[in-house]
């Protein structure tokens, strides 16, 4: 099986950014641009395109002060260079003269990527407008999640991408496949023969998944107010991790494999009803700049999800994900059942062995035993066993570097694929149109109180 032929992939000559002047190329495109040259894994051109006027000048000083703030210790000499290989096509996205410009730019390239860091709404008219002008031939497309808004306007996103790119050539992302601190789930799974055993409705009691912001939305507001928690995270981010903690060993790691088995995932997931889900809306969501007055977008969403197969019938994956919350966290906690027989009842009542992945900064793995408390009786304490991996193994690189460098290299690897996006929006389907009450909630809780009653036992404190 190991030796099976891997097709070699031509590697991008040129980067497009359609956004290049947006929130997610400062935030995390620009460092992620500054490392790879750093790294030096960044030989192509690199050519923005956008609506914002700005002249060469801007745009690289906006560039390079949004790599400035977020990259420690900058080194000039790759600022530099990178200002050699940025440049900056404006236009309206409405007008065919932004893809005229753009294939002008691009003549003698034979092996564009163009990533569409753009709000989802832009995307068909974009790639309709790239592939009037022929820039669809050979090009890789890149496109950011939500991968629609539904399963209704993913199916037809992907019938007008697909008229003119194949599905091999679209990229989808959703960057916390790019996260090495979610990849290490699969080698903490398959390359430790401990767990297996125990990996199962036999040995667990639940999955608890979270990732929680104790920030807003950013002056995001008007993308945000489109999409909401269950858009913005629990469709994509955390149905992704929860896949990876869920699926069976792939045969082996190329992309359809992998992409297999989380879709087995998927597909033994019952579609959500009202009763599984919580949304929450922060006391003061409203007054954001952005959002629409009366808006019952969610900033917060709890939900129940049951696995219904022989490994996972009966489990229930428990996930939550919210803005201005109590902390800032991302975790997936799993829950051991406690010993059929519990000796040291007393002392050892309610405290199960517990699995931490810790996936957000200090990213490492926790885990929780019994040990015999001090003294003469034989009762228990829990301790933990835990790793920081930055401490253990080094840095992490960050998941946009890692991306960026994949769809370039042509790596499907950390990319979503359309039946799995397509499966993810089927789960979402009955609750995803405003069916379930919204709650509010103040800033700096865990979210509106409502959740408890999906989840009677508590969360597991983080
Ligand atoms: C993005 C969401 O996909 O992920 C944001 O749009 C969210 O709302 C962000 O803040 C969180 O990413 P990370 O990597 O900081 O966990």
């Amino acid at each position: 099986m190991s030796n099976r032929p891997k097709k070699k992939s031509t590697p991008a000559d040129v980067l497009v950014l359609f956004g290049a002047t947006g929130d997610l190329a400062k935030k995390k495109l620009f460092p992620a641009l500054y490392n790879m040259a750093l790294h030096g894994a960044l030989d192509a051109e690199v050519v923005g395109v956008a609506s914002t006027k700005w002249d060469h000048e801007q745009f690289i000083s906006n560039a390079f002060e949004a790599i400035r703030t977020r990259v420690p210790n900058v080194d000039e000499k790759v600022l530099a260079g990178l200002d050699k290989k940025l440049s900056l096509v404006v236009g309206n996205y409405e007008d065919p003269q932004v893809y005229e410009d753009l294939a002008r730019k691009l003549e003698g390239k034979i092996k564009p990527v163009i990533y569409l860091a753009i709000p989802p709404v832009l995307f068909e008219q974009v790639t309709q407008g790239l592939a009037r002008v022929g820039l669809t031939k050979t090009a890789r497309l890149v496109v950011e999640k939500p991968f629609g808004r539904d399963l209704e306007s993913a199916t037809k996103l992907q019938e007008s991408i697909e008229a003119v790119l194949p599905e091999v050539r679209i990229y989808r992302i959703d960057h916390y496949l790019g996260k090495e601190s979610v990849e290490d789930i699969l080698i903490f799974r398959f390359a430790n023969s401990i767990w297996e055993p125990l990996w199962n409705r036999r040995y667990i009691n639940s999955v608890q998944i979270t990732m929680a912001e104790d920030f807003g939305i950013e002056g995001r507001g008007a993308f945000y107010d489109e999409v909401g928690a269950l858009r913005d995270v629990l469709q994509n981010h955390l149905l992704q991790v929860l896949a990876l903690i869920a699926m069976e060993p792939p045969s082996d790691l190329t992309s359809q494999y992998m992409e297999d088995e989380k879709m087995k995932v998927f597909r033994s997931i019952d579609s959500l009803q009202p009763s599984d889900v919580v949304r929450g809306q922060y006391v003061g969501y409203l007054d954001e700049k952005g959002v629409a007055p009366g808006s019952t977008t969610e900033t917060f969403v709890a939900a129940v999800v049951h696995v219904d197969n022989w490994r996972w019938a009966g489990v229930p994956f428990y996930m939550r994900t919210g803005k201005n919350l109590k902390e800032t966290v991302l975790e997936v906690i799993v829950e051991f059942k406690q010993p059929p027989r519990m000796l040291f009842a007393e002392s050892q009542a309610g405290s199960p062995n517990v699995l931490r992945f810790r996936l957000g900064k200090n990213d490492g793995v926790d885990i929780e035993l019994m040990a015999k408390a001090p003294g003469d009786k034989l009762e228990t304490l829990p301790v933990q066993l835990n790793v920081e991996f930055s401490a253990a193994l080094g840095d992490r690189q960050e998941a946009y570097e890692r991306l960026l460098r994949a769809a370039m290299a042509g790596d499907h690897m950390r990319f979503a694929r359309i039946d799995s996006v397509l499966e993810t929006w089927r789960i979402l389907e009955p609750i995803i149109h405003g069916e379930v009450p919204v709650y509010p909630y103040f800033k700096g809780t865990w979210g509106p109180e409502k959740v408890d009653e999906l989840m009677p036992q508590g969360w597991i404190e983080l």
